[in-house]
């Protein structure tokens, strides 16, 4: 049987007397789009620390594709394709996108390019409608000249999502991604992430937006507390009884 993309079992955090986490599990299927969700202090951020490797759990094994990565440092686990899309803005804020993205093309297909290819001119043509076709993708391609550092915060977020799906990760972790846009460029994000990365891509997604998580997670996993309150489908996690307790007595924010 294929391995699981992510599995973290048992993992147990604590900060002095506070229990961040306490023995939690959670698995990742291939392609698919898990949510994690709960209110403050639940302990989500902790756990994403934990998987990207800034952060060395008490107890727990976190496995990417069935290997033990616990001993990997964060820029071995991104290397392995472990990636948060905030280590991915490698860009270069003073060339114009279409570059950025041309260079990112090139990095990925580095190994595969011989090296009369790179000394060859006509690289960077045979990438031009790749680059067109992202830049289409992702409702970028007015901004094909402009530089990164002059880009709106949702053409940002679209650019750095663009250049996530590029690295081809073997599991990205979206970090509340829709945190700040306006409503216009937080349907466009979701939009992109429902058609570029559903059912490619495996993802941990941690949001607060309810109806995005809704419309995007094929999984779910609650947490209170640095427990797992309940994992399962968006239907399931809708009807719960536990989680409906859970989201009144923390009505403030979820
Ligand atoms: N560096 C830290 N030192 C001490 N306590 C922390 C630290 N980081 C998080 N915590 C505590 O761990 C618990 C989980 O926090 P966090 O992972 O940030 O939750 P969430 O992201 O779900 O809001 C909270 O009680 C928080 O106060
Ligand atoms: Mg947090």
């Amino acid at each position: 049987m294929a391995h699981p993309a992510l599995d973290l079992s048992g993992i147990t955090v604590t900060f002095g007397g506070i229990h961040a986490l306490t023995d939690v599990n959670l698995t990742l299927k291939p392609g698919q789009i898990h949510a994690l969700i709960g209110p403050n202090g639940a302990g989500k951020t902790t756990l994403v620390s934990v998987l990207s490797g800034e952060l060395k759990p008490d107890h727990g094994t976190v496995r990417l594709s069935g290997e033990n990565i616990n001993s990997l440092k964060p820029y071995q686990r991104a290397r392995r394709g472990l990636l948060r899309t905030y280590q991915l803005t490698a860009l270069f804020q003073h060339i114009p996108l279409k570059q950025n993205i041309l260079l990112s093309l090139e990095a990925r297909d580095r190994a595969r390019l011989s090296i009369g290819d790179l000394f060859r001119f006509g690289v960077s043509k045979r990438y031009a409608s790749e680059v067109a076709e992202i830049l289409e993708n992702f409702k970028l391609t007015d901004k094909a000249d402009v530089v990164p550092s002059s880009l709106s915060h949702g053409d940002r977020r679209r650019l750095e999502l663009a250049m996530a799906i590029i690295a081809n990760p073997s599991v990205l972790l979206l970090d509340e991604p829709l945190a700040g846009l306006s409503t216009a460029d937080a349907v466009a994000l979701v939009e992109m992430i429902q058609h570029q990365l559903r059912g490619k891509t495996p993802v941990l997604l941690v949001e607060h937006d309810m109806d995005a998580v809704f419309s995007l997670a094929d999984e779910i996993t609650v947490m209170v507390n640095g427990n797992v309150l309940l994992t399962g489908s968006p239907e399931e996690v809708r009807n719960s009884e536990e989680v409906q307790a859970a989201y009144l007595s923390d009505e403030d924010d979820f």
